[in-house]
């Protein structure tokens, strides 16, 4: 396993969510983050069907782009009644002709799981995938899950994506509803992190 020794890293996400997550993580180990974004950098297509694979096609290509480490985040939401699905989809279920809408997004899924008369409780789990990639070719991939289940309406504004609509086991409250600090702790990111951080800047 290789460790990271550098003091600068470029976090390879266009998502304000996952960079405000991602930067909240990363910093008490005295790394600054910038951005893919801040950096000009272009979004590559996502074209492989694999949380891993997609997360390598970003941060290789930021760190090839920028000459420094970067770190990949590719996660999503699998709701067990639709056979895991949105999965590696789970962004592309909020395109719309004017950008991505996750209102939209959450009404599908209920829609789908309500048209399927999926049982209650309507289980699913997020799951995450890092991947910190050097400009050499090397990199090093993580995984974190965390699971609940979807309820309805949505509740909350903290947060992003489906969040308003998950509730992690062993909570009441929703991930839009749950203390932003609360959430670093446990979620899938928070899980998928603890790797990294034990795998290479411990
Ligand atoms: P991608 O990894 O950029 O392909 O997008 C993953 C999508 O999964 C995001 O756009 C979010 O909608 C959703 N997602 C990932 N992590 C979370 C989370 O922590 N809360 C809510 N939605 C999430």
């Amino acid at each position: 396993m290789r460790r990271f020794t550098g003091d600068k890293l470029v976090i390879a996400s266009h998502n304000k969510g996952k960079l405000r997550e991602i930067a909240a993580l990363v910093e008490p180990f005295g790394v600054s983050v910038v951005s893919a974004g801040d950096l000009g950098l272009p979004e590559p297509a996502e074209t492989e069907d694999t949380f891993a694979g997609n997360a390598r096609i970003k941060a290789h290509f930021a760190a090839k782009e920028s000459g420094l480490p970067a770190l990949s985040d590719d996660s999503g939401l699998m709701v067990d009644a639709l056979n895991g699905a949105p999965g590696v989809y789970t962004a592309d279920w909020a395109e719309t002709p004017n950008g991505r809408d996750f209102s939209r997004a959450m009404e599908k899924t209920w829609a789908l799981l309500e048209t399927d008369k999926a049982p209650e409780p309507r289980r699913a789990s997020f799951n995450c995938t890092l991947c910190l990639a050097w400009p050499d070719g090397h990199d090093e991939i993580f995984d974190g899950q965390v699971s609940g289940r979807l309820t309805w309406p949505p509740r909350g504004e903290q947060g992003f994506g489906y969040d308003p609509m998950f509730i992690p086991d062993g909570f009441d409250v929703t991930f839009g509803e749950m203390d932003p600090a609360k959430k670093h702790d446990m979620s899938h990111r928070a899980v998928a992190f603890a790797k990294l951080v034990e795998g290479c800047f411990g």
